[in-house]
């Protein structure tokens, strides 16, 4: 079984995040190896996860544009660009890292776009589970990847506008057409109880609420001190309730 689960969510409210404790709860479970995809533009998932990516497929895609007249005679697109596609997957613990980064630029070529996304379908079937974690849109998740979906969490913290916007990303997937299996809200950083506005807003998108994640000191200290969800102590509370959540969506995916 190959696992793909994409994280959106509003800009601040904890997409990496919570990629992260999810990475680390499924390695925990055994779901190794492990793809994490950082297609938010101004990444940070690797600086999360502790795994540097040296080059992005914004990069690789630009640099592809340039080259393609120039190839050795012999050499087809499809060639180059995948053997180029595996020298930009960073090889961390149990977990790979492939970094999307900027757009494509002016040059924007349907061949290589194409070619780009075959082989990143084929790519996440040598894995275990695919950890996808989006800009605020979903753009990306369009452009790149279009089919396979297995689970969409759509992250929101308790704040209304935070929840409106989840509704509306729940609405763009049916909007782009895009084909996720099932969907799921979870709520993060929380403090107190929910407000009763958001109760409210959270029953209007009508998704089933998977993983209610607190507020975590430790994660604070961790994000201040530039160390790596990795090195977050097993007692981490958010962390826990994301073990909860992977053992919720790894038990629905069983009964499937
Ligand atoms: N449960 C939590 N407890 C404590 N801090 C948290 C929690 N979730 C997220 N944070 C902190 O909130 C900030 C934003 O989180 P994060 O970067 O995961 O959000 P994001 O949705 O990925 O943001 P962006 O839209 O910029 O990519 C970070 O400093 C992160 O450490
Ligand atoms: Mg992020």
């Amino acid at each position: 079984m190959s696992l793909t689960i994409a994280v959106a969510g509003k800009g601040g409210t904890g997409k990496t995040t919570v990629s992260s404790l999810m990475v680390r709860a499924l390695l925990a479970r055994g779901m190794a190896p492990l793809l994490a995809v950082d297609a938010d533009p101004n990444s940070n998932l690797g600086e999360t996860l502790g795994v540097e990516a040296s080059r992005s497929i914004g990069r690789l895609q630009a640099e592809t544009l340039k080259q393609i007249h120039d190839l050795p005679a012999g050499v087809p697109l499809g060639r180059h660009l995948e053997y180029e596609l595996h020298q930009a997957i960073e090889e961390g613990e149990g977990v790979d890292l492939l970094v999307m980064g900027h757009g494509e630029g002016p040059g924007c070529y349907c061949a290589v776009n194409h070619i780009l996304r075959k082989y990143l379908e084929t790519l996440r079937s040598a894995y275990r589970c695919t950890i996808l974690d989006n800009e605020a849109g979903l753009e990306h998740l369009s452009r790149r990847v279009s089919s396979g979906i297995d689970v969409l969490l759509v992250v929101s913290d308790g704040n209304p506008a935070a929840l409106r916007a989840a509704g509306r990303i729940d609405r763009m997937v049916d909007d782009l057409e895009l084909a996720i299996r099932r969907r799921f809200l979870v709520l993060n950083g929380l403090t107190d109880g929910l407000t009763p506005r958001a109760e409210e807003e959270i029953a209007a998108i009508g998704l089933a609420v998977v993983g209610r994640v607190p507020h975590d000191p430790m994660i604070t200290e961790m994000n201040g001190a530039g160390r790596p969800i990795g090195e977050l102590p097993a007692e981490s509370a958010a962390l826990r309730e994301v073990s909860r959540l992977v053992d919720k969506l790894l038990e629905k995916e069983d009964r499937a």
